[in-house]
């Protein structure tokens, strides 16, 4: 039988800190068929639906932002951690799974009237795509979708996104 995406995924348990599961997207980048996989089963999701540009997340959403927005011949953003962009940014503060962060774009990565798509790896309790909404309707985008490759459905990351398409290719518990 042929693999599925989810055949790739590598879990670990208590990284990086005890009572996580970590869901390691390595295997699935670093095996040709895996990463194909990974990029077609995201633009099914993504279908006809128009946007301007694609919000990638640092890190690992950068690894399927840039590929996507490549194939749909769109440019990529980069919402990164605070302190790595050089220009004038704008920031917010969220709360992750483990931690917390804070997150930046700049102030011209998006027009005003732009039709956003948001790509990252993985949405678990949602705090950095919803940091991701919130910048880019500050700079006054309008977040068309979020997609991700993996979702981790009991940490009800999409309910934080309510009024936002929310899609992802698998999901766990
Ligand atoms: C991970 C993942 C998502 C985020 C999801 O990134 O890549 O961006 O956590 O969690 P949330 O829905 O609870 O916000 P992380 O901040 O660990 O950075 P990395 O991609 O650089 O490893
Ligand atoms: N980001 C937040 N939670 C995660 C998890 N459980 N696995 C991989 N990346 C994550």
């Amino acid at each position: 039988m042929s693999k599925s995406v989810k055949d790739y995924v590598r879990s670990i348990s208590d990284f990086p800190e005890e009572g996580v599961l970590f869901r390691d997207i390595t295997p699935v980048i670093q095996d040709p068929q895996g990463f194909r996989l990974a990029l077609e089963g995201m633009q099914e999701l993504i279908g006809d639906t128009q946007f301007d540009v694609i919000v990638a997340a640092e890190s690992r959403g950068f690894l399927f932002g840039a590929p996507l927005a490549d194939r749909y011949g769109k440019g990529v953003t980069l919402l990164r951690k605070k302190g790595k962009l050089p220009w004038k940014t704008v920031s917010q503060s969220y709360e992750l799974e483990y931690g917390s962060a804070e997150v930046e774009m700049h102030e011209d990565a998006i027009l005003p009237g732009q039709k956003v798509l948001i790509v990252d790896d993985l949405i678990a309790t949602g705090g950095t795509v919803e940091a991701a909404v919130k910048l880019v309707e500050k700079l006054g985008g309008e977040v068309v979708m979020a997609v991700f490759l993996m979702e981790l459905t009991d940490l009800k990351g999409r309910e934080r996104l309510k009024g936002c398409e929310v899609k992802s290719v698998i999901k766990y518990e």
